[in-house]
């Protein structure tokens, strides 16, 4: 028996697939943030029915390889409507919803980014006020500045959203040390981080959560875990499903590229992806089997929880409870 999955990053209210793009890259061409144009135009085309059933599929996928618990975020609708449509959908399913309406600048407003900054600060948070617990930012090139993404998590706090943030993806830039001032409960990706930058986050206590699903898809250089554990950071894993930079829910094929390519053990694997996943939704009651604590657990059908990195790719997840109702 082990605890349930805590998958804290997620992207799951979109519409169609960027198979195309993902054919692309293997053969050659770098990931950028540009694809997310494709989705969000496939998303605003959607009908909430649409968006709904595709969101209780995927996170059907997610229940019978283990997850409990999930983080999900907007941030494919761009326009004050359609975020906040992702946002009630979203409420119907977790209460760890994420407002992520800065997820890029939408194509309507790219002669103009610092107005889709004003509209996100000025109109969309005050408006997800009381229907988000959290805000998150995309701080990268191609995304938001850290000018602009510290703006936008200074407003979401004005009105009651934790701060999360999208930190060093891509690039090495200052992203992290944000998540870090500002206070971030996870610095999420963390792909490319300096000693100062986890001295900083460790200080903080700014969870940083992994997410080896995009490297295996992006074909990114996997970050060394070794390095942020001797930082003394508190380091989660998450799979960031969503249809361009990682289109996998599977936190057991998570856990095995994490031991295998960023060198946890298999101990620190499992704990990030339960435990550690908690601590980056700031959740006391899930992520471990404790007197307590909800009943959220699934039995393997293998002899030890090694199993999970030892035997990848196989169905080891038996049966899955969630607050001691068997939900797969
Ligand atoms: O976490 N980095 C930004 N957002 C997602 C990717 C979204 C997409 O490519 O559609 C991520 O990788
Ligand atoms: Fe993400």
């Amino acid at each position: 028996m082990i605890p349930g999955f805590v998958d804290s990053h997620n992207h799951l209210v979109f519409a169609g697939d960027r198979s195309a793009e993902f054919a692309a890259r293997v053969a050659g061409e770098p990931y950028s943030a540009g694809g997310i144009a494709t989705t969000v135009a496939a998303t605003r085309e959607a009908s909430e029915e649409e968006l709904e059933a595709n969101l209780v599929r995927l996170l059907g996928e997610a229940e019978r390889s283990g997850t409990t618990t999930f983080e999900i975020k907007t941030g494919y609708g761009l326009t004050l409507d359609d975020e906040l449509r992702a946002l009630r959908i979203i409420n119907r399913h977790t209460e760890e919803s994420t407002l992520m309406a800065a997820h890029v600048v939408p194509p309507e407003y790219l002669d103009n980014p610092d107005g889709y900054v004003d509209l996100v600060i000025e109109e969309i948070i005050p408006a997800a006020a009381g229907q988000a617990k959290w805000i998150d930012v995309f701080c990268e090139e191609g995304a938001f500045t850290v000018e602009q993404a510290e703006r936008i998590i200074t407003a979401g706090k004005g009105h009651g959203l934790r701060p999360r943030l999208h930190a060093n993806q891509l690039t090495a830039g200052g992203a992290l040390q944000l998540a870090a001032r500002t206070g971030c409960v996870s610095a999420d990706h963390a792909t490319f981080a300096s000693d100062e930058d986890l001295a900083a986050l460790a200080a903080a206590g700014t969870v940083v959560t992994l997410l080896p699903g995009v490297e295996f898809s992006t074909r990114q250089p996997y970050p060394d875990a070794r390095r942020y554990f001797a930082a003394g950071a508190t380091v989660a894993i998450a799979s960031d499903c969503n249809p361009g930079s990682c289109f996998t829910n599977s936190i057991p094929f998570c856990i095995a590229v994490a031991v295998r390519d960023m060198r946890f053990t298999v101990d620190q694997a499992v704990w990030a992806a339960t435990a550690g996943g908690a601590r980056a939704l700031d959740r006391a009651d899930i992520g471990r089997l404790t007197v307590g604590a909800r009943a959220d657990f699934s039995i393997l059908d293998a002899p030890s929880y090694r199993h999970l990195a030892y035997r990848p790719g196989v169905q080891l997840i038996a049966k899955v409870y969630r607050a001691g109702e068997q939900i797969a």
